[in-house]
């Protein structure tokens, strides 16, 4: 007992050292060993050949030219800044969210490489930047807890997070009321609050979701229209894809052929379009 107390605070120091230690990675290898998603194909590969499908799968490199107008001339042209994790995490908190877990040299890094994707065309930089994205562990670890940190802390790292009452032998599974509802679609999809206060607006759609929709009476989450409508899945269908495109666009028509009397007969027809917007929000976004 009495050498547990002695030891006590040897333990603490040695378990924040190490835990600092295997927090943040140099190397986009090492971070992706730390957020592991190769074995998730495996036993869930519905999940993972729908994800890799989606946009979530591609979210760095399908933005690659905005990207590098933020990193190569917003920050060290425009507000004569100088390229830090902080302002990196700006886009990367949401396109990539792994990257909160890079070191401050590998999240610098990775910015060079955007520019580097982008001006250069490396198409080496390119490829490594792919396997950086809204990835399994983005949704169900990074971001899982987030909408209720207050309450539900920090994300623990190995825990698999899912809205269901599941036991997994393959890891850790647990149980979180955030994952089915809007608002955990919404810390993405809306308006961000950078750690140093600026604000971000790369999509606004959330704010037209609870403005004008769920204060309409709507009562639909994001979920329920682009995961379990139709089987949607994980392939989080949007503005790229035609059937949920449709599905969101009320078109009626209605054609009269009319005669006017302006002196002589003048034939034309009347046309009345109606289009409705059925989505839960604005759109497009932007
Ligand atoms: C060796 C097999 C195996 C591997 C590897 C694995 N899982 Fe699972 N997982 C399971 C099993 C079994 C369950 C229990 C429920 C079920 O059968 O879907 C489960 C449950 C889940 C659930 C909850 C399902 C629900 O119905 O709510 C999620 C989410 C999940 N896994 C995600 C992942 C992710 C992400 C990875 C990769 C990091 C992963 N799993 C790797 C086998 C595996
Ligand atoms: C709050 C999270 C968030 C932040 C922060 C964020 N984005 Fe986005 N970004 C998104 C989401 C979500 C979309 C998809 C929007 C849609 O399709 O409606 C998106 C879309 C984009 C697109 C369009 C992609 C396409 O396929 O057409 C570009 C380009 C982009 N973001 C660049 C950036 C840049 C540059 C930054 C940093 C200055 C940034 N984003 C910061 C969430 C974010
Ligand atoms: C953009 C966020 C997001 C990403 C990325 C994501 N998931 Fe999910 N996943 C969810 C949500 C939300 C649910 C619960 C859906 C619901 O309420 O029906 C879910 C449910 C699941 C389930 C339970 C069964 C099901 O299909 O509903 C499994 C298993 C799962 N995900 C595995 C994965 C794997 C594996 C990956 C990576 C290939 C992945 N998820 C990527 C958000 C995500
Ligand atoms: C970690 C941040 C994050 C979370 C959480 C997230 N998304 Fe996304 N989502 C993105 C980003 C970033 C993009 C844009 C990728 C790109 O094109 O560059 C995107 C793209 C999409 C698209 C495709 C848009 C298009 O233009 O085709 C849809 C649909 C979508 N998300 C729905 C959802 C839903 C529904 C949820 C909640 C279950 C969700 N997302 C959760 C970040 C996120
Ligand atoms: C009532 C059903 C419904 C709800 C609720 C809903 N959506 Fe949509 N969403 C749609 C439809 C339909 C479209 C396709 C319309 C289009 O892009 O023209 C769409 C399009 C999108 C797009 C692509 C936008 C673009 O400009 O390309 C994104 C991203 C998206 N939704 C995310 C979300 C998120 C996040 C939520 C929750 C905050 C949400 N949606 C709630 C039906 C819905």
């Amino acid at each position: 007992m009495k050498i547990l107390k002695w030891m006590l605070p040897f333990l603490v120091i040695f378990l924040s050292v190490t835990v600092s230690m295997a927090e943040e990675a140099d190397t986009i290898d090492d971070l992706l060993r730390m957020y592991d998603e190769t074995t998730c194909r495996d036993c869930h590969p519905d999940q993972y050949n729908q994800w890799q499908e989606s946009f979530h799968a591609r979210a760095v490199v399908s933005s690659l030219k905005g990207m590098n107008n933020f990193f190569a001339i917003g920050v060290p042209k425009e507000w004569e800044r100088k390229i830090t994790k902080v302002e990196v995490l700006k886009c990367l908190d949401c396109h990539a969210p792994v990257v909160n877990y890079a070191s401050e040299k590998l999240a610098v890094e990775i910015a060079g490489m955007i520019i580097n994707a982008w001006t250069n065309k490396d198409e080496k930089a390119k490829k490594e930047l792919s396997r950086l994205n809204v990835g399994c562990l983005a949704c169900h670890n990074i971001k899982a807890t987030a909408p209720a940190r207050g309450l539900l802390g920090e994300p623990e790292r190995g825990t698999i997070y899912t809205p269901n009452m599941v036991i997994s032998p393959a890891h850790k599974t647990e149980p979180v009321n955030t994952m089915n509802k809007s608002l955990f679609c919404a810390q993405c999809h809306g308006r961000y609050v950078s750690s140093d206060g600026e604000q971000i607006m790369c999509n606004t759609l959330s704010g037209s979701y609870y403005n004008a929709y769920v204060s309409q009476g709507g009562s639909e989450t994001c979920q329920d229209c682009h995961m379990k409508k139709n089987n949607r899945g994980h392939l989080f269908p949007g503005g790229h894809d035609l059937e949920i495109v449709k599905e969101g666009i009320g078109f009626t028509a209605e054609i009269r052929g009319v005669r006017h009397t302006v002196g002589k007969w003048i034939p034309r027809a009347i046309v009345n379009v109606d289009l409705e917007n059925r989505a839960g929000h604005r759109i497009p976004d932007g």
